[in-house]
């Protein structure tokens, strides 16, 4: 009964991709003064690895959100653990996230941020799964889309595991059927 984990996306092919949307993301930015706002702990890795591909000078900060409910379905409910310490006010701001299901999580913080009114808000994130999206939210930098599936590792986790795994995952349940 243990669930199996499918190789998605090896650490070549995530890699690359964090390189182009580095590159799109400074070109986009250039000259201004760039504020890239992970979401933790998901983001974390993806966070570092896309910082350090720019050829701008970018500044960071972190968000921590909460959605209650654990496993891998989100209720809906999401509330700040962690707010920004940097001055938004005023200022390009990127958030950046691992992957957006519902979009409850990033149409909260957008709301949030938008009112601490930065120059400009726009979001990037690694995976933009399809299936169980209810709030339509502007995806300004998309890494990979896919349709449906439970994913880990590069940040991604599953009851906190699986998020140091250097490749992702799909976990594929035990038995079949799912
Ligand atoms: P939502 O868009 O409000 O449903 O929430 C997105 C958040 O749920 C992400 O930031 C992740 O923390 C978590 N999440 C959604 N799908 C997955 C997944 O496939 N693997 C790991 N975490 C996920
Ligand atoms: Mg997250």
């Amino acid at each position: 009964m243990v669930d199996q984990k499918k190789l998605l996306l090896s650490r070549e092919e995530i890699a690359r991709r964090v390189q182009e949307l580095a590159a799109q993301i400074s070109r986009d930015y250039a000259g201004q003064d760039l504020l890239m706002v992970g979401i933790l702990k998901g983001a974390f890795i993806f966070m570092a690895d896309l910082a350090r591909a720019m050829d701008l000078p970018v500044e960071v900060d972190f968000v921590r959100l909460m959605s209650y409910g654990a496993g891998t379905k989100t209720s809906g409910e999401v509330h700040i653990t962690k707010d920004v310490e940097l001055s938004i006010k005023g200022r390009p701001v990127l958030v950046v996230e691992d992957i957006v299901d519902a979009g409850l999580t990033l149409d909260f913080l957008l709301g949030h941020l938008a009112s601490h009114q930065p120059a400009s808000l726009k979001i990037c994130c690694l995976i933009d799964k399809r299936e169980r999206r209810q709030v339509e939210v502007p995806l300004d930098y998309v890494g990979f889309t896919v349709e449906k599936g439970f994913l880990v590792g590069y940040g991604l986790d599953c009851g906190e595991k699986f998020r140091t795994l250097p490749e992702i995952y799909e976990i594929v349940e035990a038995g079949g059927g799912g």
